[in-house]
């Protein structure tokens, strides 16, 4: 072939390809369902299960609250959204979108009086704030209660009760003005010297 022709070919296959990488790229962003920072809100508008809050977003809120009532587990419907705190979520994308998460993706955000940032938003190679992966702890969770952890599940405990997770709940900043119960601010004691001793446990580490 001359190198001209050759030169052609490789044009007239650049030109083929760039549609279907296009495609791909957005294939990889669509959803049946609008999700950026202002699908997320005060938790307690959500609706309560146990001691956590869910939403749909796909319009689903019963096949949600299904799922999540299930005695054996179940597989949470296209569009759920599931907290236990303010600051992270899980919400179940498109069948597909991503097997491995079992089509979960995690989001950190940060919440104030004026609504919710996304600080991390991915899959299973998203970390929490503290630098710890949320699908690594949530995967032992997987069958049959579809990766949520709840007590009892499989996961790891984490050393934060419902009582601190409840009080998380009623000061959402983006709630207006906190609900308290009794105890609550000494609950939020608690967990800010958690948060405070781990750090220092991992600097310290970081030194040997
Ligand atoms: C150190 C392990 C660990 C990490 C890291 C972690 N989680 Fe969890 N998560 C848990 C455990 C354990 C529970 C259940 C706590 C309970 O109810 O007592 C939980 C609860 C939750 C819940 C409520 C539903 C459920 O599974 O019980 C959501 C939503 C959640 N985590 C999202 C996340 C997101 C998003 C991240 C990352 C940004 C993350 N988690 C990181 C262990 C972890």
């Amino acid at each position: 072939m001359k190198p001209r022709s050759l030169t052609h070919l490789l044009f007239a296959t650049l030109l083929l390809a760039l549609p279907v990488a296009v495609t791909l790229q957005a294939a990889e962003t669509a959803s049946s369902f609008k999700l950026d920072e202002t699908s997320f809100r005060c938790m307690r508008e959500m609706t309560p299960v146990r001691h956590f809050y869910v939403d749909n977003l796909a319009g689903n809120l019963q096949g949600t609250l299904a799922a999540a009532n299930a005695p054996q587990g179940a597989v949470y419907p296209t569009g759920s959204v599931v907290q236990l705190v303010p600051t992270e979520v899980m919400v179940k994308r498109d069948p597909g979108f991503s097997p491995v998460t079992g089509d979960w993706e995690f989001f950190e955000l940060e919440v104030s009086a004026s609504g919710s940032k996304i600080s991390t938003r991915g899959f299973a190679e998203v970390n929490n704030r503290f630098g710890k992966n949320c699908f690594g702890c949530h995967a032992p969770a997987r069958q049959p209660w579809d990766f949520i952890c709840e007590q009892g599940h499989g996961c790891e405990p984490i050393p934060v009760t419902h009582a601190m997770t409840g009080a998380l709940q009623r000061s959402d900043p983006r709630c207006g003005a906190a609900e308290p119960q009794p105890g609550d601010s000494w609950e939020l004691f608690k967990l800010k010297s958690l948060v405070v001793i781990g750090s220092l446990v991992s600097t310290v580490k970081g030194w040997f």
